[in-house]
Order: structure tokens, then sequence, then C-alpha cells
């Protein structure tokens, strides 16, 4: 069958690209709801109805899998639709279909811990002795999800939270990089001010902000580690689909992109990042 990934919008092309370089003979359709985006300044309600439809659109166009590559749906949609909406929709359906998110990943792959290990909690309060700063959406933020998973796990480690309400528009819209470096500096910035000093490593957790990491690592000291999402999804989507024989990723390497907004080529950004032109059905 297909591997379908969806995001509100080009963002999730970064973790799009990693599949598709880690599974090349893997069938995909990619969907990007522009019509909505962003999602990270909406409520819970409103993220979880169109990451549901997102999900049905890309089942219906024969996925057997959907990623969500986006972490404000991964964090607030993803356990809601997983348990209170999945199961009823295989049967309805009848086959095997999942949703699987990008958040889990990270979080192994920032604590080097597998999902299921989750640390004893001890009596004495725990040395906080490293600064993980995580740059994402407001919604994302709110959720507090990686302060909340990533301190189940690992004591030892402090997460701070910078939500960036305008900066996934900002690259959805194709802003100039000089407006972005300016943005993105002026969160590295408030993110110091509030920390004290600057994180010792840092999570982009929110997929389009991938597309701009190399001003997030100029506005960051030099050589502030990065926590890559598209490595962490493709590693945990090989282990999930070894585990789960009964998903097809499909073997002839076709490649589709839907969008809810206007169909056509993307912003020069985009294309940058992606290395060619993309050109998007109407979903
Ligand atoms: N790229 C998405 C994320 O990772 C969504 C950005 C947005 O729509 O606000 O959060």
């Amino acid at each position: 069958m297909a591997i379908g990934v969806f995001d509100s919008g080009v963002g999730g092309l970064t973790v799009h690209h990693r599949l598709v370089e880690r599974f090349p003979r893997a069938d995909f359709v990619y969907l990007a709801d522009q019509a909505n985006a962003p999602y990270g300044g909406r409520s819970g309600e409103e993220i979880v109805a169109l990451t549901k439809a997102g999900c049905v659109r890309l089942f219906d166009e024969g996925c057997d899998v959907v990623v969500l590559a986006c972490n404000t749906a991964a964090s607030v949609a993803l356990r809601r639709l997983q348990q209170g909406w999945v199961p009823g929709y295989r049967r309805e359906i009848g086959r095997p279909v999942n949703i699987l998110g990008i958040v889990v990943p990270t979080i192994e792959a920032a604590t080097g811990l597998p999902w299921e290990h989750e640390a004893q909690w001890r009596e004495e309060k725990a040395e906080k002795l490293e600064v993980l700063g995580v740059f994402s959406t407001p919604a994302t933020a709110r959720s507090r999800v990686y302060e909340i998973e990533i301190d189940k796990r690992r004591q030892d480690v402090a997460v701070f939270s910078e939500p960036c309400p305008e900066l996934a528009r900002m690259i959805e819209t194709g802003a100039a990089r000089e407006a972005l470096a300016a943005v993105i500096a002026s969160h590295v910035q408030a993110l110091k001010s509030r920390i004290g000093r600057h994180p010792d490593r840092a999570i982009l957790g929110c997929t389009h902000y991938e597309i701009v990491a190399d001003l997030f690592q100029a506005a960051l000291p030099a050589g502030t580690p990065l926590i890559r999402q598209p490595d962490a999804t493709a590693d945990a989507l090989s282990r999930y689909l070894e585990r789960h024989p009964e998903f097809h990723p499909g073997h002839t390497a076709v490649r589709r992109f839907l969008t809810t907004g206007t169909p056509g080529g993307q912003n020069k950004l985009v294309e940058t990042f992606w290395g060619a032109a993309l050109s998007f059905e109407p979903a």
C-alpha cells in the first residue's frame, strides 16, 4: 500500500525527505493541510478535528500507516485519535491502519532511552545537569509534552520551551531569510534570558523549523547539538514496520503530494530545502 505523511503545511516535508531516502522503494502520499495552516495557534479541539480529517483523506488514498510529521498534531491529537478513534475506524473500513507521531521518536533521541523506559522516582530531588531547549509552536508548548515525558525518563535534564508564534507561518509563506534570522535570534535570546544561559542541546520541536535549521544553529552558541526529528522518525518507522509486517509500505516508489490549499508549486524557501521543484495536487 503506501505510507501517508501529514502536516499542516510544508514543515512535514523535512521528515518526508528523510523517509524517502530511508525507504526509496516505498510508496508515499504527502498531505499538507495548507487551507488550515498554521495549527500552532488553534485550540486543541480544532487540531484534533483537522488531524483526523487529514488521516481519513490519507487512508482513503490507500495509506496503511500515517506519520503525523507535525509536532502540534502529534502532541495534541495523536493519543486521542489512537485511543478514541482508530480502533473503531479500523473495524469500519475492514483493514489494519495506524497513526504514528514524531514526538515519541524525538524524546527517545533526546533521552537516549527507549520509550518504555521510565526512571524510578527517587526520594531526593535529582540534580538537573543538562539544559535542553525546545523551540515549538504555542500549541506544542502548551501541551508540555517534552517537559513531562523527558522528566519521567531523565531527571538530570531540565527542559525549557520557547513558543515561536509567528515562525511556522513565515516559513509557510516564504519569508526572506533575513526576516527569519531576526525572529529566530529573538527567540534564542528570549530563551536565554529566561534560563539565565543558553541550552546545552536543542530540539527544533516544529517540523517547519528544520527548513531553517542553519539559522537556529547560527543563533545558538557554536556547536550546540540539535536533536534531529527527521532522523529520529525514520529510525522509529523502520523499527515499527519490522514489528508490523501487516503494514505494507509499497514498492513502486510512487510520490504524491496533496494540498488542501492552492495546488501547484511551493515557495522558493521550501523548494531550496527540498532540492527540486514540487508540484502539489488538490486534496
Ligand atoms: N509543522 C508543524 C509542527 O511541527 C505545525 C506548524 C503549525 O501549523 O503551526 O508543529
